[in-house]
């Protein structure tokens, strides 16, 4: 634990040429679960949090689990375990959040389009914090407060007018022309009308720029816009109790290390130190994305139009990353067999899509039908954007500590698919 912050600890690794996690052999766990599956190691999670942690322990610092990346109920019990709060979008994530055991008040609910009753229910849940995105947001949320009769407490979104360096314009949200975030001008006036309203208890400052982002800088810039910002509130007699500087942190696909909580902390710690403000950071991709893999069977290897695909039982509707945006996840036989040849190929999915692929154009130990693959860093955004598209049964998820082994989410079934539907009766009508 206590090397963590420098040397996360690995989620994964081989042992005899097997891949294993913790001390589970991943071919068994395909074995009892079958496939396609995913796998996490809570281990490695719980190691990711500590790192942040420890990393900013010497400020007052909350760590807002962005439960979007990975809402498995038994991923977010072991971060709830060590303290962690949790930064929600939806009445959905609310209640996973707090079924999971996160405390109440370690909350906090962002999104550019909250429904009247998620309002209800954050309030009365007693959440930390709304991170409220726009003047007619505000308006319905001290509407709402007044109704129940408990004040809500907010925080303002603000959008600093920076295009972080995301590896797609999809993951950039801290630019003007993005739909998320208020301009400090603007931000200013409704923190003085928040500030006056009785069915309104102003909080804290909100900023997220987007995600995987990999150098500390644009952290810097944002951060600095905040406390320009957090000064003038002064001014105007509001003081704040949190700055809230979002996540993002990006972990390293290729295998590279990732943006480290140390560094972030040696950036940002300086400019924090005086202010009194708890930071609040909102990580997701780098507490669970490499604490995951995705197993997926070689179902047929197939050579067409001169090119070689290997055809996989997991696809875009398993891991929607490579198709949606070009994400690139390492892709690694689970067992390394010797004397196969490398090729180049293609590994694609069962999904009628051309855009159904996990990885393209990738040199790889020719696997054979049957044999297993891992889809490195598939922790998050992986299972949380998995769709039943194709009719497909959206799969198992399992969690590992150590040597111990538990099934988090059975595989779904062609029951649990229709389940809901009906057929109206005046169509069905079949007494002709
Ligand atoms: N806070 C806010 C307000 C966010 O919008 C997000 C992510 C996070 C925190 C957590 O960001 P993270 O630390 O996980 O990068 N589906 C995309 C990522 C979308 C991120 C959306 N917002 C992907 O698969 O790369």
């Amino acid at each position: 634990m206590g090397q963590s912050v420098l040397t996360p600890m690995v989620a994964f690794d081989r042992r005899g040429g097997e891949l294993h996690c913790g001390d589970v052999p991943l071919a068994t766990l395909a074995e009892r679960f079958e496939t396609p599956l995913y796998v996490y190691n809570l281990a490695a999670v719980e190691a990711r949090v500590r790192g942040f942690q420890e990393a900013f322990g010497e400020l007052d610092f909350v760590l807002a689990y962005a439960v979007k990346a990975n809402g498995n109920l038994a991923v977010l019990n072991r971060i709830a375990g060590l303290g962690a709060g949790a930064d929600i979008v939806s009445g959905g994530e609310l209640q996973r959040a707090l079924r999971a055991g996160i405390v109440p008040e370690r909350i906090f609910f962002a999104g550019v389009g909250k429904r009247r009753e998620e309002m209800e229910s954050g309030i009365r849940a007693g959440i930390g914090a709304f991170h409220v995105e726009s003047e007619g947001e505000l308006r319905l949320l001290a509407q709402v407060a007044e109704e129940i009769g408990v004040p809500a407490p907010i925080a303002v979104r603000i959008n600093p007018d920076i295009l972080s360096p995301a590896f797609h314009e999809y993951t950039q949200t801290g630019h003007a022309s993005s739909k998320f975030g208020i301009p400090p001008e603007v931000a200013r006036e409704l923190y003085s009308w928040a500030h006056r309203h009785p069915f309104l208890r102003v909080r804290g400052i909100a900023v997220h720029i987007g995600s995987q982002i990999l150098d500390p800088a644009p952290y810097l810039e944002s951060l600095d816009s905040v406390l320009a910002l957090v000064e003038e509130l002064g001014a105007d007699g509001i003081r704040l109790e949190y700055l809230d500087l979002g996540g993002g942190f990006g972990v390293g696909y290729e295998g590279d290390p990732g943006l480290a909580p140390r560094d972030l902390a040696m950036a940002i710690l300086p400019r924090l130190r005086s202010k009194g403000l708890t930071l609040v950071l909102e990580p997701g991709r780098t507490i669970v994305g490499e604490a995951g893999v995705l197993l997926t069977r070689v179902l047929q290897v197939k050579r067409s139009g001169g090119k070689v695909f290997v055809v996989t039982d997991g696809g875009m509707t398993e891991l929607l990353r490579p198709s949606h945006y070009g994400g690139f996840h390492r892709v690694e036989p689970v067992v390394l067999q010797e004397d196969r040849p490398e090729e180049r190929v293609d590994v694609v999915g069962p999904v009628c899509e051309t855009g159904d692929f996990l990885a393209r154009d990738r040199v790889l130990s020719l696997p054979r039908p049957g044999e297993l693959l891992a889809v490195r860093t598939a922790g998050a955004y992986g299972f949380s954007m998995a769709s039943n598209y194709n009719a497909r049964c959206r799969p198992a998820e399992v969690v590992v500590d150590g040597s111990r082994v538990h099934l988090a989410r059975r595989r779904e079934t062609h029951e649990d698919l229709v389940r809901g539907e009906s057929i109206p009766r005046w169509t069905a009508a079949a007494d002709g």
